[in-house]
């Protein structure tokens, strides 16, 4: 668990605080994601709980503990770290970046050999085809990959990640939330994710945190916040098309009804509602038969319809 407790800080020089009496608790196992405009304080929160920067005020607890009391060096070691499109050793192997913290803790080289390749084969790169590569032999989205393992290879319980995605182009972008979001939720690991990007805010988060101007305005569900937003700038902020961004929250599987739909084109139960009324759209049918639910089951436009009018809580 991560705990702000009245947390300000102030920037030498500043004219405002660039967070102001914080309180946010992140649950053991929960990802929680820090959102907002450009410079209204997400980096700063994040960065104290590494203690890259120290807070004037208040505390920062990790599983109980005040991050101010002990050995900055020993906390980040606990702490997974991952940068928007840095942070690799540009000169060193795939591997040598994921043994990193491994090799600093005094692993047998064994122990850490069988964890590279656990690591690549959790992010989804072939061990044999990465593990000698260079960070440059790379594309974005296969350094972001290998920057999560890294943060990972010494299993920490908290994971901090800064606009992770930020570098990728939209498509990788778009796979690696989904990908690495559900890789975080199945580790159970406590993660805070800065970004300012709404979707991937919605995404990857069990919680979105809105933040502007150093303090938080909304924290909530991702659907609840999509549902209710707390006043008419959240509304903006998270965009007029609130209907399709709540479907992309929502699995087809929820709306299956049992039966067979033969000639319907087929989705997966897992897929989003959202891409369930793509492909209804795509087709011009009114069916889709659903897979990998076991019986046969189908869903339709209208049930789609129904749940995108619904208001949801
Ligand atoms: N190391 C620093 N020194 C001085 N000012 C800083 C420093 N880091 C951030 N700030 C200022 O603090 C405010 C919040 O910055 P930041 O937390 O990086 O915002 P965000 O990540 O939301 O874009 C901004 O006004 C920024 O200019
Ligand atoms: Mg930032």
């Amino acid at each position: 668990m991560i705990r702000f407790e009245g947390v300000s800080k102030r920037f030498p020089g500043a004219g405002r605080a660039a967070v102001e009496a914080l309180d946010l608790v992140v649950p053991e196992g929960s990802v929680c994601a820090l959102i907002g405009p450009s410079g209204c304080g997400k980096s700063t929160t994040l960065r104290m709980v590494n203690r890259l920067v120290e807070p004037d005020r208040g505390r920062v607890l990790v599983g109980g503990a005040d991050v101010a009391r002990g050995d900055p060096v020993l906390l980040r070691r606990r702490i997974g770290y991952v940068l928007q499109g840095v942070g690799l050793f540009p000169h060193r192997s795939v591997a040598d970046n994921i043994a990193t913290v491994p090799g600093l803790l005094g692993w047998t080289r064994a122990r850490i050999a069988d964890r590279v390749e656990a690591m690549l084969d959790l992010v989804g790169l072939d061990p044999a085809a990465y593990r000698h590569r260079r960070p440059h032999e790379l594309s974005g989205g296969q350094r972001q990959r290998v920057g999560v393992a890294r943060a990972l290879a010494a299993d920490p319980p908290i994971l901090l990640m800064d606009e992770p995605f930020g570098a990728v182009d939209p498509v990788a972008r778009d796979r690696l939330q989904v990908e690495i979001g559900a890789i975080l939720r199945r580790l159970g690991k406590t993660v805070l994710i800065v970004t300012h990007d709404i979707d991937e805010a919605m995404r990857m988060g069990t919680r979105v945190v809105l933040m502007r101007e150093g303090r938080i305005v909304q924290a909530d569900t991702p659907e609840r916040i999509l549902a209710h937003p707390a006043d008419a700038d959240v509304a903006e902020f998270v965009g007029q098309d609130r209907a399709l961004r709540r479907l992309a929250l929502i699995s087809a599987g929820t709306l299956a009804v049992p039966g067979a739909a033969p000639d319907a084109p087929t989705i997966a139960s897992e897929a989003s509602l959202r891409d369930a009324l793509a492909l209804l759209l795509a087709t011009g049918g009114e069916r889709l038969a659903i897979t990998g639910d076991g019986s046969p089951a189908h869903l339709t436009l209208a049930a789609i319809r129904a749940r995108a009018a619904q208001a949801s809580d």
